[in-house]
């Protein structure tokens, strides 16, 4: 739990929050601003802050941000490590293997730490945060979600990693990788090992679950973005991992694959990124193999019907950008809603005049063939439990809902 702090304020500075770097970083300097302010007596004093640490912090964040460089970007090998693991429970006597995902959850809000002390509740083998710290993946912001002694996110037994989102990126990665990733795992037998990378690979007999960074490629440069936008792109080395380290080509290997990534492959709502779905085509070959895919970056839960963009897979995507942050509940146009099978809608309160949905996270449940992913929301309630099961001969997934609450019918 992080210090005490009125979750009513907290969640209404995230309400409308833009996806602009100079929103983000003036947001995260109100915060540093705000701070002086509650440990400063002097009206004088508090007004010489904001222009110390608002006005001239901002500037600074923005502008090193926009024009100073990116965090080199990290790739396996590296430290001798592969990037592939072994799923393996954390319970001797148990073969389920259970993973909790949680997306945009990282905002220190009431909300967050709900979801985080849920998690814990279920004690899942592993917790993966599927992309962004808010504002800006800033130091502190990494401490007070994952590192502080007080912060609520919970590490699994087995494993806990991260992925990047364009948040990270607004200050070039560099908390991402220097503050976040060492304090990320995996254990593999009796031996731990540090998160090397942005992206992995988690397998066992039946599953390969893989992690996609999206985040690193989310953010452009000043001037460039205007004739070649960010499109989320896998880089070169990740690609080459993909197609020689985890060998997703190769046609003999008919397990199930499920792929997590920040950016929506499909969105109803907002920009969508067809090139890593592109790019994963590419590699899988001429494999028609439908795939699961799970993201965030949208703040709501969305089950969308099987479909692809553009040259991707074909995929069942699934939207779990409501981890911490405000939920948003309202419909897209209705060419867009055909796109939709279930959305969580449901009003959990008004806040400013708006009204906000339900933060939770997915709880994956791997046994053999099947593939499990209950929703549960902050109140633990399991809005919806599905079930995929792969068939070893061919690669093909069978698919059921096991139950659903009616509100989320679309
Ligand atoms: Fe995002």
């Amino acid at each position: 739990m992080s210090e005490p702090k009125s979750s009513q304020e907290r969640a209404k500075k995230y309400l409308d929050l833009g996806h602009s770097e100079a929103e983000n970083h003036a947001k995260t300097q109100l915060e540093l601003y705000e701070k002086h302010v509650k440990d400063t007596s002097s009206v004088t004093n508090a007004i010489s802050e904001f222009f110390k640490t608002n006005l001239f912090g901002f500037a600074w964040h923005y502008l090193r941000s926009r024009f100073g460089p990116r965090h080199p970007y990290q790739a396996y090998p590296r430290n001798d490590d592969s990037g592939v693991y072994n799923l393996q429970s954390s319970i001797a006597s148990r073969d389920e293997i259970t993973l909790a995902l949680l997306s945009d959850w990282a905002s220190d809000t009431e909300e967050s730490d709900r979801v985080a002390h849920l998690v814990a509740k279920h004690i899942p083998d592993y917790t993966i945060h599927m992309g962004d710290i808010y504002f800006v993946g800033a130091p502190k912001e990494v401490e007070e979600n994952f590192t502080a002694p007080y912060a609520s996110w919970y590490y699994g037994a087995s494993g806990s990693l991260a992925l990047s989102g364009n948040h990270e990126m607004y200050s070039n990665g560099n908390a991402f990788f220097q503050h976040l990733l060492p304090a990320m795992y995996i254990q593999q037998g009796d031996v731990r090992k540090t998160q090397q990378a942005g992206f992995f690979c988690l397998e066992n007999d039946y599953w390969r679950i893989i992690g996609l960074d999206t985040g690193y490629t989310s953010v452009g440069r000043p001037f460039v973005e205007i004739l070649s936008p960010p499109d989320c792109h896998l880089k070169k080395e990740q690609m080459d991992w993909l197609r020689d380290v985890v060998n997703i080509g190769n046609p003999d290997d008919k397990r199930g694959l499920l792929f997590l990534s920040h950016h929506p492959y499909i969105s109803a709502f907002r920009e969508d990124y067809a090139r890593p779905g592109e790019q994963i085509r590419e590699l899988l070959g001429a494999s028609e193999r439908p795939v699961i895919w799970l993201w965030g970056h949208d703040h709501r839960l969305v089950v969308y019907n099987q479909g692809r963009n553009g040259k991707g897979p074909l995929a069942y995507g699934r939207c779990l950008g409501h981890g911490g942050l405000p939920v948003e509940i309202q419909m897209p146009d209705p060419t867009d809603a055909s796109k939709i099978r279930y959305y969580d809608r449901r009003v959990r309160k008004v806040l400013k005049g708006h009204a906000l949905g339900y933060n939770g996270f997915a709880m994956l449940s791997l046994s053999n063939e099947k593939l499990t992913i209950a929703y549960r929301d902050l109140e633990d309630t399991c809005v919806l439990t599905e079930q995929w099961k792969v068939d070893m001969q061919n690669g093909q997934l069978g698919w059921e809902v096991i139950q659903v609450l009616p509100e989320l019918a679309v």
